[in-house]
């Protein structure tokens, strides 16, 4: 007998971004408010835990004055790509979350790097099938864009993310002054998701990037804050309001430039931060538009003098090991990660874009000899 049922259900999702300054101040309740009570167990990115000294005792005093239920003093794991690498962070934040008891109704407050939040994240969405996760994302990259999304996970058989799961946080909260204590280098690298989204998505946001280009370059804390927190609106706003929040269809319209991003992330061994590797990955595909002639020499002209300026270098040698061979093989990589027929994003104007399902060979390998030919490397990118 042939039978079946078939049932249809949705649920509703909120995903929560608060923007604040000084979070763990006696007194901010952003953070407090959000646990109404509940069991909380900290874990800290050990990155940044070293470059803020003071920074644990203050997450502990913040709980004791504003009457947080932490399980413990802040676990410290590895942060950076090593919290990827393989699944020990993983592993440890699991085995606290079951020793310290944390159910579906208690919380991991996670605060860290996107790679941090991804393997914590990771964690937290497979403890009891998943436990409540507040994300604080402390880089320009992740207040930006990995930390306000919905995905996590970590790098298994030599592949980006491989590993990994959908899972909206509880809450993002995003505090502009822990930024203040990275290096010119991490300030930078979530620049280019502000690019890559402006490019996408909003004319105006990039034209005030173009403006605000020299004092982003400087480091300038408000003109940080300002290009981050209008690229965490607009990545939010897509997830939340495009249809595809878990990427059930075949197309990423924000992975402008990440095809090859992810590949030379691999391919370098790390050496490229995710930020350089999306700088690398954006030029390479914003030449591939303009040959494939849907995007108009002017605006790549446009658009690559703004990663210039902002001093991402825009050309990585291993881009031609194997004469390009081993680059292009993540065209089919990044397809088999989403499933189905290929589909790359690629702008048709500032704040316009398109999809392909078709990159030609030639196409990619005369865009990376052009980007070759035009290597200068902008001071800021040398350090
Ligand atoms: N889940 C997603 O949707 C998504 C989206 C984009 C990127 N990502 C992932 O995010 C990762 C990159 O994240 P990232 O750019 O935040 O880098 P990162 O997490 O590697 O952090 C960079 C370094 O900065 C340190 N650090 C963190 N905060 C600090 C602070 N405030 N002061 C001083 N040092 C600090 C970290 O310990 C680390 O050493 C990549 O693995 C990428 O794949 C995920
Ligand atoms: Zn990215």
């Amino acid at each position: 007998m042939d039978d079946s049922i078939d049932l249809e259900f949705s649920v509703t999702y909120r995903h929560r971004i608060f923007f604040t300054e000084d979070a763990f101040r006696t007194g901010n309740r952003t953070l407090a408010g959000l646990f109404g009570g509940a069991k909380v167990i900290p874990m800290v990115d050990s990155g940044l835990a070293s470059a803020r000294p003071q920074m644990l005792a203050a997450i502990q005093a913040y709980g004791r004055s504003e009457g947080v239920n932490f399980t413990r003093a802040p676990l410290v794991l590895t942060g950076g790509e090593a919290a990827k690498k393989d699944s020990a962070v993983v592993k440890a934040a699991l085995a606290a979350i079951e020793a310290d008891k944390i159910c579906r109704h208690s919380y991991v407050l996670a605060v860290g790097g996107g790679a941090f939040l991804d393997a914590v994240g990771f964690a937290a969405a497979t403890a009891h099938r998943g436990v409540r996760l507040v994300r604080m994302p402390t880089t320009t990259l992740g207040q930006g864009d990995a930390g306000v999304g919905v995905k996590n996970g970590i790098n298994t058989f030599g592949k980006k993310n491989f590993t990994g799961a959908f899972a909206v946080p509880s809450a993002v909260v995003n505090d502009l002054a822990l930024l203040a204590s990275l290096d010119a280098r991490g300030l930078r690298d979530g620049l280019v998701e502000a690019v890559k989204v402006s490019l996408l998505k909003d004319p105006a946001f990039f034209a005030s990037l173009e403006k605000d280009a020299p004092a982003l370059a400087r480091g300038d804390l408000a003109a940080v804050g300002r290009a981050v927190r209008r690229s965490a609106e607009l990545h939010a706003r897509h997830i939340a309001g495009n249809g595809d929040p878990f990427e059930l269809g075949s197309a990423r319209p924000l992975d402008l430039g990440h095809w090859a991003a992810h590949k030379l992330e691999s391919m370098t061994d790390h050496r490229l931060t995710h930020g350089e590797a999306v700088a690398v990955g954006l030029a390479l595909d914003l030449l591939c538009a303009r040959d494939l002639g849907i995007f108009p020499a002017s605006d790549a002209e446009r658009s690559l003098a703004l990663l210039a300026t902002l001093g991402f270098r825009t050309y990585a040698p291993e881009m031609h090991l194997e004469g390009g061979a081993k680059l292009l093989t993540g065209l089919e990589e990044f397809r088999e990660h989403l499933g189905g027929e290929l589909t790359l994003v690629l702008p048709t104007a500032v704040g316009a874009s398109t999809q392909v399902h078709e990159m030609p060979a030639a196409v990619v390998r005369k865009a990376a000899d052009e980007l070759r030919a035009r290597d200068v490397q902008p001071c800021a990118a040398r350090s």
